[in-house]
């Protein structure tokens, strides 16, 4: 028997540091399945294979080795890709190919494996409507888009990285269009799912909120 908690909820709300407080403070093993979205989406970058290339996508399925550390690392086919796979061409490609069915498909298999009789705490888009239905919480984190652009350019800042608000802004929204209004496992809050408005919270607040709802 595993333990579930299911977050969802856009780019930019806070998803992950929210869901390695909340995992480190209950003992909650901590999975990001954004990454393995973005390892597909590196691979695909180093094979050179185009979106609509179906057969060399699947080819690349069969082989792909996706490992999660327990310490938060990210392999794929054995390298370490934790901070390759945040870089601004996977950033750009990510979203594109994780609205590709097989991928989907595929990817759904590997993250339901990687919780597999653990107690897990996991981040996505889909996470309580299509790959754990059944989750024993889940939870809806939200923010305005203009909030989650100020996180992300202050995030940016803090790697060393130069971004502008009003790019980040607009890249935010895109992403919330493609991502909402896909027909495979749409972006949107599970009918049971609480919903988390974080806007106007601090990290700290947030945290405590989930850890309570948690612990209800
Ligand atoms: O959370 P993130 O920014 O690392 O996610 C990268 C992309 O992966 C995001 O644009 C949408 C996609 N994704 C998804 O479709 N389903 C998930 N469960 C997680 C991420």
């Amino acid at each position: 028997m595993s333990f579930v908690v299911a977050i969802d909820g856009p780019a930019g709300s806070g998803k992950g540091t929210i869901t390695k407080l909340v995992g480190e403070k209950l003992g909650l093993i901590n999975i990001d399945t954004g990454a393995t979205f973005r390892c597909v989406a590196l691979n695909m970058l180093q094979e050179k294979i185009k979106i609509e290339e179906t057969d060399k996508i699947k080819d690349m399925l069969n082989r792909i080795n996706i490992d999660m550390m327990e310490n938060g690392s990210i392999f794929l086919n054995g390298k370490d890709v934790t901070k390759r796979i945040r870089e601004n061409d996977v950033n750009d490609f990510v979203s594109p190919i994780s609205v590709v069915p097989i991928i989907r498909e595929k990817l759904l298999d590997i993250q339901r494996k990687i919780a597999e009789g653990k107690n897990v705490i996991m981040e996505g888009r889909d996470i309580g409507t299509v790959v754990f239905p059944n989750a024993n919480v889940k939870i809806y984190l939200d923010a305005s888009p203009e909030e989650r652009a100020k996180r992300r350019v202050k995030q940016n800042e803090e790697k060393g990285i130069d971004t502008s608000y009003e790019e980040v802004l607009k890249n935010i929204i895109d992403r919330d269009k493609r991502d909402s209004s896909r027909e495979v496992a749409p972006l949107k809050k599970a009918e049971d799912a609480i919903y988390v408005d974080t806007t106007k919270m601090t990290i700290e607040e947030v945290v405590g909120r989930i850890v309570d709802i948690i612990n209800k």
